[in-house]
């Protein structure tokens, strides 16, 4: 049933080890084997890596924690596609599995109610105006009860009471991801762009923002397509990244 195509086809499994973005960048800088859909997955990971330096916690055994190389051929200006492609597929896995209220926290938290599920680390090599290549870097908590991040995260077992096998679930969630990124790749990218708009957490909704230390109210309408949250702020329409706009939900 969930029959892949070259995502996870070929694959590294390691005991442990610090990071799998930072070994899938090693091993890809030594070898000019390129090999689209090769996938790094450890039990343990010791130093996972967040966005903006942040650390990514999972404890040993417990969760997916994986990274994938793609060649996605695509402008670097539109290189935000890649990251609604692997949060749509998450969400398709998390709702074919039953669990409910998931959204996209921008740029690509997937939350599941108020709690934060699944966290994704992208890093495009680019080229000239193009990328030449992207890790995809997934961490999904799966069978991990008690975490230490400050942000009360959820997990699986958590949602449905029920623990699961990690490795059958790895196999379901790349079948999800790959036939995501099988649409992006045959043109699909309206329909992505607008699933990812179905999904935006507090999209259209008058919510409290951090803007240089301030306090302010606004509305998201979308994202660019180069990643940047658009926000209506006193009737005029402003693009932040990551660094310049905190939403406090
Ligand atoms: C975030 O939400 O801050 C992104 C977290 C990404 C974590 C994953 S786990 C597998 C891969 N390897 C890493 O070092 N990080 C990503």
């Amino acid at each position: 049933m969930f029959k892949r195509l070259f995502i996870g086809e070929k694959r590294i499994n390691l005991l442990e080890i610090d990071s799998t973005n930072a070994y899938l960048k090693e091993l890809i800088s030594m070898s000019d084997r390129e090999i689209e859909g090769l996938v790094v997955v450890t039990k343990n990971q010791l130093k996972g890596r967040g966005q903006q330096g942040n650390n990514w916690e999972s404890e040993n055994g417990k969760n997916l924690t994986f990274s994938v190389y793609l060649k996605p051929n695509l402008l670097a200006q539109n290189q935000f596609v890649i990251s609604k492609v692997i949060s749509l597929g998450i969400i398709d896995f998390l709702m074919d599995l039953g669990l409910k209220k998931l959204s996209i926290k921008w740029p690509n938290d997937i939350y599941c109610g108020s709690n934060k599920i699944s966290g994704i680390l992208i890093e495009n090599a680019l080229k000239g105006n193009k990328i030449y290549n992207t890790l995809a870097g997934i961490g999904l908590n799966v069978n991990q009860i008690n975490f230490y991040s400050e942000n009360n995260p959820t997990s699986i077992i958590k949602e449905l009471g029920k623990e699961q096998d990690l490795d059958e679930l790895l196999n379901q969630l790349l079948f999800f991801i790959e036939k995501r990124y099988v649409s992006l790749k045959s043109g699909k990218e309206k329909f992505i762009n607008n699933n990812y708009l179905d999904f935006l957490l507090g999209i259209n909704e008058t919510l409290n923002f951090k803007v240089d230390n301030e306090i302010v109210k606004g509305e998201i309408k979308g994202v660019s397509s180069i990643g940047k949250l658009q926000v209506k702020i006193n009737n005029q329409m402003s693009e932040f990244d990551l660094k310049e706009i905190e939403f406090l939900i």
